[in-house]
């Protein structure tokens, strides 16, 4: 039971890359709705810097400006974690928030766990318990760990609460929360409408297939990239491809040689990185989309709309049993069956959405920080 006597919780939300901006940004709006109860401060570590990949994500999602700018940057794993540790650990400090919440499985999101958990400082997990049982993926390393030490661990969907339990974490620091991802998707489906991107690129809607791609497994591996961009010529021969290109993949484009066999793939338009609102709009009209991406085979089952996952496993089997997902590694001959079958309609568009990816999951976040701070 909660009372308006309750104490307020002071709360640091952390940002640094671009999968954080739309999960975080539904929670602080519900902080600030209660703002007896809430003092929410925004932490960019700055993992993310591009105005294409943060700030017209702010925009976008009417996040406040972040209170503190880490200012961190791009490095190795080793630098960007101990940067982010290093330049949190005096914030954390000076503001002895109640608690810190971290979202996801970037590097950003380990490091801030990391320094708070040495300062006894509470640790909120969102989107906890997911794994794809490949420890050569960071993000899954991230995963492990992040868990491992946060006081609280949020999850989106049943198999990650499994998978905590299974790991030996008492269930008492879990709870089921459902997806906040699908909160903003659904908060914004209304205003991305608007987006005129669509009539920019000259594509109509069920006309064309999305393409993004910037795992390092796929684009920094000169043979995986080789055999995707084969798929890709066969698929823009059907339907054309327009594909936001990841500064880290527009790199390795250029570094692997690449960029003539690219340019030669006519119906594969590379574009700059979209804002969200512009993705959004892009995607929701796709016939298919093709991703390496963990957050975009979510979004494409909360719409309905068919997902080839171009890596060998998914930390979100969910969007497999229930969703649009289909998990096709990175064979060729596979992706093109994969993507001809969904370009031809045979692919499943369904209807039953997972579980508590209902838009209120910011609520219940708000929820269990308040309940578990009054019964520690
Ligand atoms: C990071 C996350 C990944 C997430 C992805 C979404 C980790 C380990 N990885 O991967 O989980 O799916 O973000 O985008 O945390 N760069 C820019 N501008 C930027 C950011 C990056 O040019 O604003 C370039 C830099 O060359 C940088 C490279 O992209 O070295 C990779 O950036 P980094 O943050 O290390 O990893 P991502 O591949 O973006």
């Amino acid at each position: 039971m909660v009372f308006d006597s309750d104490p307020m919780l002071k709360v640091i939300n952390v940002v640094g890359a671009r999968p954080n901006f739309m999960k975080v940004a539904p929670i602080v709006a519900a902080m600030k709705q209660r703002p007896g109860k809430f003092l929410s401060l925004v932490v960019h570590t700055g993992q993310h810097y591009d105005a294409a990949m943060s700030d017209s994500f702010f925009r976008d999602l009417e996040l406040p400006e972040p209170d503190t700018h880490l200012g961190v940057g791009s490095g190795s794993h080793a630098a960007q974690t101990a940067a982010v540790m290093e330049r949190f650990e005096p914030v954390v400090l000076q503001e002895k928030p109640d608690w810190v919440l971290v979202v996801g499985d970037v590097n950003s999101t380990l490091a801030c766990a990391l320094v708070c958990v040495k300062l006894g400082i509470k640790v909120a997990h969102v989107e906890a318990g997911l794994r794809s049982r490949d420890r050569t993926m960071p993000e899954e390393i991230n995963r492990l760990l992040t868990d491992q030490i946060a006081d609280l661990l949020l999850t989106p969907s049943e198999d990650a609460g499994a998978n905590l339990r299974a790991e030996g974490v008492p269930a008492d620091r879990i709870r089921f929360v459902g997806n906040v991802m699908i909160d903003s998707l659904l908060q914004n489906l209304e205003r991305a409408r608007r987006s005129r991107v669509k009539t920019e690129l000259g594509v109509a809607d069920a006309d064309y297939a999305v393409l993004t791609l910037h795992r390092p497994s796929n684009v920094d591996e000169p043979e995986t990239f080789a055999r995707i961009l084969s798929a890709l010529e066969s698929i823009a021969e059907k339907l054309p491809v327009i594909f936001p290109v990841h500064p880290r993949t527009r790199k390795t484009i250029a570094e692997l040689g690449l960029s003539d066999r690219v340019a030669a793939i006519k119906r594969l338009r590379l574009i700059d990185p979209l804002g969200y609102l512009d993705f959004l709009n892009l995607y929701s009209g796709a016939r298919l989309v093709l991703t390496d991406s963990g957050g975009i085979q979510e979004e494409t089952t909360a719409l309905g709309i068919p997902c080839v996952t171009l890596r060998e496993n998914t930390e979100r089997p969910i969007t497999v049993e229930l969703g649009t997902n289909v998990v096709v590694g990175t064979d060729t001959a596979r992706i093109v069956t994969v993507a001809t079958a969904a370009m031809n309609g045979s692919a499943r568009r369904t209807a039953s959405q997972p579980p508590l990816w209902d838009g209120h999951t910011s609520e219940r976040i708000l929820a269990a920080l308040e309940q578990v701070s009054l019964n520690p």
